[in-house]
């Protein structure tokens, strides 16, 4: 029979296509199994749905998606339901925590737009994508302070965290909810010149050569994989 739903256009395929920085929050998520096995699972800002969707391979019992984009609520939902994942998964589009009001979780996931630079269309993603504001805070922050509401008992949450956005700021604002982050993994990400020229000046003055490395015409940052959970979290350990 053939399949009559609408496909993604190409060029949606393209902005939403994952990046390093979703490589490395699938590697990370890979190496925990056992925790995602029978996981209600939130992402925020679930793009693609690729996330979700190794999620929902690693054997998580619901899948919820959140993201602003039309374009990545449908391809989501193509993509999860292709895969066999489309009767345990749930995708809102609307703004961060808003369409998950009064809900828990046991595992949430987040790659969120914290680049430090204003909105702007670069590489052909959408101004959406990456930018997170001047420090790279503007959802970065919202989404820290809303964490603790949203997690279930023993409930942790995997993110992507630039080395070069205050990982000490998000250990203090975690702290006043009673949540603690623990660095999983980190790992170096190529900065495209285009989005390197963004970057707000007084950031990479202040990390050129500490969390940004140059070789020539060629950037690099350092990019961690953090854990968080309400207890103090090691390798291995159950949250
Ligand atoms: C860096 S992309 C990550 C996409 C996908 N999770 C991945 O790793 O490939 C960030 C995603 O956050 C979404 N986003 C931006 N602002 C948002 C907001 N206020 N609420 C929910 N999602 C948002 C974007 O549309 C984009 O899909």
């Amino acid at each position: 029979m053939p399949d009559s739903r609408p496909a993604l256009a190409p060029a949606a395929h393209a902005a939403l296509r994952p990046s390093e920085y979703t490589a490395a929050l699938i590697q990370a998520l890979r190496t925990d199994a056992d925790h995602i096995r029978d996981a209600r699972v939130l992402e925020i800002g679930s793009g693609s749905g690729v996330v979700l969707a190794a999620l929902g391979a690693l054997g998580a019992a619901s899948l919820c998606g959140v993201d602003i984009e039309d374009e990545a609520i449908a391809s989501s939902s193509l993509l999860l339901g292709d895969l066999g994942h489309g009767g345990i998964a749930e995708l809102y589009r609307g703004d961060m925590w808003q369409p998950v009001a009064g809900r828990r979780f046991d595992l949430i996931g987040a790659n969120l737009p914290h680049f430090p630079m204003d909105p702007a269309e670069v590489a052909g993603r959408l101004p959406t994508w990456s930018a997170g504001g001047a420090d790279g805070r503007l959802l970065l922050d919202t989404f820290l302070t809303g964490l603790a509401e949203h997690l279930a008992p023993g409930g942790r949450a995997v993110i992507t965290h630039n080395a070069f956005v205050d990982l000490g700021r998000s250990r203090d604002l975690l702290a006043r909810s009673g949540l603690s982050l623990r660095i999983a993994l980190t790992t170096l990400v190529y900065i495209a010149p285009e989005k390197l020229e963004r970057m707000t000046a007084d950031v990479l003055r202040a990390e050129d050569g500490r969390t940004i490395h140059r070789y020539g015409p060629y950037t690099f940052g350092d990019v961690h994989i953090v854990e968080i959970g309400f207890t103090k979290i090691g390798p291995g350990a159950k949250v």
